[in-house]
């Protein structure tokens, strides 16, 4: 199995999910797959701070540079990190964090509400 196949879970906890990451893709990108709103389709590349995540347990490499106007010094030693640049070494529980919060509950409530109707 090489590592981008590998996948290992990532728990957000302030909603419950959780969803499978490769340690060769970004956090962002397997929180796409849970496929409901309020995951935000931002810059990609560190730049813009809408996917600010922070990281409760497990350990994340980096994938690249990130804006320091989003995320500082303090703030990353802290467990913030932007999702779209980080990706996953273990299993790893986040909790979603400034600007992707409003958004990221109000698609949570929007599916819980589909889901009811079934
Ligand atoms: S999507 Fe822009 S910083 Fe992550």
């Amino acid at each position: 199995m090489t590592e981008a196949e590998r996948t290992v879970q990532v728990r957000i906890k302030q909603t419950g999910e959780s969803f499978p990451c490769s340690p060769a893709e970004s956090l962002l990108a397997g929180m796409a797959r849970l496929g409901r709103r309020g995951i935000p389709v931002g810059c990609l590349g560190g730049g813009c701070g809408v996917c600010k995540v922070r990281l409760l347990s497990g350990l994340i490499h980096k994938l690249g540079p990130i804006s320091r106007a989003h995320v500082s010094v303090e703030e990353e030693q802290d467990g913030y990190c932007l999702a779209c640049r980080v990706a996953p070494q273990c299993e790893v529980e986040l909790e979603v964090a400034g600007k992707l919060q409003k958004p990221f509950f109000k698609g949570f409530a929007c599916s819980a509400n589909q889901d009811s109707t079934k």
